[in-house]
């Protein structure tokens, strides 16, 4: 989500005539020698959950978990996040999606991820696997990336509330205070 915003936040804002240019500026950006470029990594389930949380947490805000780009952030986009499902992203080769994800896309929302302290050429490697398995994504999968995905602080704050709650019986408001009146007695 951090990585999200900064390079929303990073973007001069394009002109008209650039935005109407930015459809096209996925493939010809894209350098020939990056087509040929091929996936290092064998698909492993360790790997591809990895990746099933590393998208939750940084891409799903615009493209959604299932890929679909149904999202309230991807609405509001132009061009929008295309359903990751279909051919338009299934067709590119490996070393395309790869490209797309570390360099993003000129003139549209799509951040680059490439050169984060974070985010090494491995994690983009699981992601091209992750785009590939979407088509496939089961229900299953899918509501377990639902309670991956970052939340609204006052969903988190709840959860958190609701956690102690459970853990200590006690409510929150009477742990606070007592921490609270434990530090000004010491
Ligand atoms: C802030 C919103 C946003 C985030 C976050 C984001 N994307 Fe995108 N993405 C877009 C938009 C918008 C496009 C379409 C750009 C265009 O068509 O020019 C796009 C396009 C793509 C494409 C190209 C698909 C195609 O068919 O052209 C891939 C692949 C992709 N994103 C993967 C990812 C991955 C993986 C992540 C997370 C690491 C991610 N995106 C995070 C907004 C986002």
């Amino acid at each position: 989500m951090k990585t999200a915003m900064r390079g929303f936040n990073a973007r001069a804002e394009p002109s008209r005539t650039e935005t109407m240019f930015a459809t096209y500026a996925r493939d010809t950006a894209m350098p020939s020698s990056a087509k040929a470029l091929k996936n290092p990594m064998r698909p492993r389930p360790d790997l591809q959950h990895e990746a099933m949380a590393h998208f939750a947490d940084h891409c799903a805000v615009c493209h959604g978990n299932n890929g679909s780009g149904q999202t309230m952030f991807g609405k509001g986009m132009y061009p929008k996040p295309p359903d990751l499902r279909l051919s338009r992203t299934q067709d590119m080769t490996d070393g395309e999606i790869f490209y797309v994800i570390e360099n993003g896309i000129r003139m549209s929302g799509m951040p680059a991820f490439g050169g984060e302290a974070t985010d090494s050429a491995d994690d983009t490697w699981k992601l091209v696997y992750f785009i590939r398995h979407l088509p496939q994504l089961t229900p299953a999968e899918e509501a377990q990336m639902d309670s991956l995905s970052p939340k609204s602080p006052d969903e988190f704050e709840e959860e958190k509330q609701e956690q102690q709650f459970l853990n200590d019986g006690e409510s929150p408001t009477e742990t606070l205070t007592m921490h609270h009146r434990k530090g000004h007695d010491q």
